[in-house]
């Protein structure tokens, strides 16, 4: 199989495209044909070794990469309920295998997107999101009808399914918060915030209004401005540090006077703990992406351009999605 390989740890340059034996799916497992691979932040991180020490992430050489869409190719013993030529997507699971053009996942994380119209580029970039948002406001946050969202670097990729699988729980009213720069794209958007706003005119952008729920995938000071923008018995739900401060602490004092949750979702360690999640947020995942409800700009790459799209990436030079194309 076609396959872009990390050699080592470091820069992006260490991406390669290589020839590698095709996989075959061991018992439990489904082998995908890959039509669409998406390049997330967290496969940037993989490749600068940030992870290097954390149990359960791979080592080089491996192939990065882990969320695809495509087809079911075959089935390895035991697996029941897909067929093959099947339209799937699958979720991330050990942070590898995804460049390439065969995929090999464990059933579980093999989700069917028979019966929703949803182009297969999208699915890969918005639909294993989607799932995990579902996730993370429903065990994590227990988002409840009528409630209000705020969401934190809007445009991001795992930002941008939070306002589709939010509106679809019964969220009251989401809003999202970008950088300054990017409130010309935030205007254009087609996700369904009712509003964004500057995150650099934060509290006063919002006119004194407080949110139920605070999404932040971005961190820093951000996170520790949240804490003034929850309504009384708030939830804070971290999902990530896209702003790249790891060393950012919050006040634990301000959060007990405050009556203020703060929970974390992780989905590489929740979906293993709650398998049971997957399906019921797949429904909701995959109706609120062919309701429109998803719609993110996305760019598609030859599988040869993985080492071009994480440096964009890196850079902050992406303006949509970026998904390789085997
Ligand atoms: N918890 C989970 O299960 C899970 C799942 C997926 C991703 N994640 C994490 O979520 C984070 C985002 O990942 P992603 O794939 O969505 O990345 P992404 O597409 O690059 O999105 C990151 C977003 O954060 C914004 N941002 C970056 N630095 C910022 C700053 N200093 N101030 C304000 N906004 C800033 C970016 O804005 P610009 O557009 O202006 O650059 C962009 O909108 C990562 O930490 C990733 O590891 C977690």
């Amino acid at each position: 199989m076609k396959a872009v390989q990390v050699s080592r740890f470091g820069e992006p340059g260490v991406l390669a495209l290589a020839d590698l034996p095709d996989p075959v799916p061991g018992p439990g497992r489904v082998a995908i044909d890959v039509t669409h691979a998406a390049v997330g932040l967290i496969d940037v991180y993989i490749r600068q070794g940030l992870f290097k020490d954390r149990e359960g992430l791979p080592r080089p050489p491996y192939v990065p990469g882990l969320e695809v869409a495509g087809t079911v190719r075959a089935l390895g013993e035991g697996v029941t309920g897909f067929t093959p030529g099947e339209r799937v997507v699958a979720l991330p699971g050990d942070g590898t295998g995804g460049y390439a053009s065969v995929y090999v996942s464990d059933q579980a994380r093999v989700v069917s997107t028979e019966g929703y119209v949803i182009e297969p580029a999208l699915a890969a970039a918005v639909v294993p999101n989607a799932i995990m948002a579902h996730a993370a406001l429903t065990g994590a946050i227990h988002l409840s009808a009528g409630e209000s969202v705020l969401v934190h670097g809007a445009l991001g990729a795992f930002a941008a399914v939070f306002p589709g699988v939010a509106r679809k729980l019964g969220a009251a009213r989401v809003v999202g918060t970008v950088r300054t720069g990017r409130m010309g794209a935030a205007a254009a958007t087609r996700l369904p915030y009712d509003a964004v706003v500057d995150s650099a005119e934060l509290p006063g952008a919002l006119d004194g209004e407080k949110f139920d729920v605070i999404v932040d995938p971005v961190g820093g000071v951000l996170r520790t401005q949240s804490l003034d923008l929850l309504a009384p018995s708030g939830r804070l739900l971290l999902v990530g540090n896209a702003g790249g401060d790891w060393d950012h602490r919050i006040d634990g004092n301000r959060i007990w006077q405050g009556n203020i949750t703060v929970a974390g979702f992780n989905a590489g360690a929740y979906l293993p703990a709650h398998p049971e999640a997957i399906r019921p947020a797949a429904e909701v995942a995959l109706r609120a992406v062919a309701d429109g409800l998803a719609d993110t700009d996305i760019e598609t790459l030859p599988l040869a351009d993985a080492a071009a799209a994480h440096d964009r990436l890196e850079r902050h030079a992406a303006s949509g999605r970026m998904v390789l194309v085997p």
